[in-house]
């Protein structure tokens, strides 16, 4: 009992200096498995002056029961039955966070998504670049790899494209390799993750991480289990779903840094932007070191020079798998 209070109390004081900065959030699909506990996390953010909840069903109960927690922001939530339920949700927006779409079963890639998420994607980012057009996009519907250049696509479309703010959230694959490598040397950890968002597209990076020393079979047996640790968890739900919880943590974390920028501070982290890195590749879009300020992207920094040759062979594999993802969802766009 007295440390349910005191655990108040601390939550209080924490939550009680109000954000000079109007920061106001909206989640698209925030009635999903993803949706509600990213909404809850961003709830409990102080940055957060206001959350604009949407989704297609469910998105009131979401709203009235996380509104219920004490902290300083406003909570609303809008459907699709609602007259411009989206519209309301988006205007003001600083951020807008998209897990809206269906997620994997077993068995399924992240790509066999595409058919039934591109067109959601499409039609939330299309509503972004009308209502705000100025806001950072974090897009966590998959195939990231896809979403990001069909969102890319509309808003050149609408004549609004600004590509320091569009983020495909891949933070969920750094978080996830720096829990393994955090469990194995018992201390917390980071390590970066970079490339894409989809098997052999994801590449940690455990040359970067101080203290680390894996043989070959070890560092092979992380990798794959970086690349795919999402299907760990499509498994154990057992068609209930994929990664919801932690890509809450992950996304929350992501807004966060963000709002941080936002408010000054220097901020460095891991996201699939649109860069020049691999442009004689012919390649728009990779997950890399981002720095980050109040405009969203302030600098793309290189990969470090010094990966090992392996992490450089596992970049080479990536990059034709990246351009087929982008092509497909830069052609979607332009064929509808
Ligand atoms: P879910 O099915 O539990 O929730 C998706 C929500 O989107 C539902 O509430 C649904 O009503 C809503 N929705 C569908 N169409 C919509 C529309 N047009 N407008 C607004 N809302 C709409 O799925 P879950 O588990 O939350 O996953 C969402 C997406 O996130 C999936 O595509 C999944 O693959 C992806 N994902 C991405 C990760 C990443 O690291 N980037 C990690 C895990 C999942």
């Amino acid at each position: 009992m007295f440390a349910t209070r005191n655990a108040i109390k601390i939550a209080a004081r924490s939550f009680s200096t109000a954000s000079p900065l109007q920061s106001k959030v909206a989640v698209l699909g925030a009635a999903g498995g993803i949706g509600q506990p990213l909404s809850l996390l961003l709830k409990t953010n102080p940055r957060v002056t206001e959350l604009g909840l949407y989704d297609i069903h469910n998105t009131p109960g979401v709203a009235a029961d996380i509104g219920h927690i004490n902290t300083l922001s406003q909570v609303s939530g809008y459907t699709a039955k609602d007259q411009d339920g989206l519209k309301k949700a988006l205007e003001g927006a600083e951020l807008v966070v998209i897990p809206a779409g269906v997620p994997r079963k077993p068995g399924m890639t992240r790509d066999d998504l595409f058919n039934t998420n591109a067109g959601i994607v499409r039609d939330l980012a299309q509503a972004c670049a009308e209502v705000c057009p100025k806001a950072k996009l974090l897009i966590i519907s998959n195939p990231v790899n896809s979403t990001v250049p069909i969102a890319t696509e509309v808003f050149k479309k609408a004549g609004v494209y600004d590509a320091k703010k569009i983020f495909g959230v891949t933070s969920l694959d750094l978080v996830r390799a720096s829990r393994f490598v955090g469990e194995k040397l018992g201390k917390i950890t980071e390590v970066p993750v970079v490339g894409g968002h989809a098997g052999v597209t994801i590449i940690p990076l455990f040359s970067q991480v101080s203290g680390l020393s894996l043989t070959d079979a070890e560092r092979d047996a992380l990798t794959h289990r970086v690349q795919f640790g999402g299907d760990e968890v499509v498994k154990a739900k057992d068609g209930a779903g994929s990664a919801t919880l932690s890509m809450a943590y992950a996304g929350a974390r992501f807004a966060d840094s963000l709002l941080r920028a936002e408010a000054g501070e220097d901020v460095l982290e891991w996201a699939f932007v649109r860069t020049d890195l691999f442009k004689n590749e012919g390649l728009e879009f990779f997950s890399t070191y981002v720095k980050l300020d109040k405009n969203g992207v302030k600098e793309i920094l290189p990969l470090p020079q010094n990966i090992s040759e392996y992490e450089k062979e596992l970049v080479k594999k990536a990059i034709p798998e990246l351009k087929k993802s982008e092509t497909k969802g830069v052609s979607f766009v332009g064929n509808n």
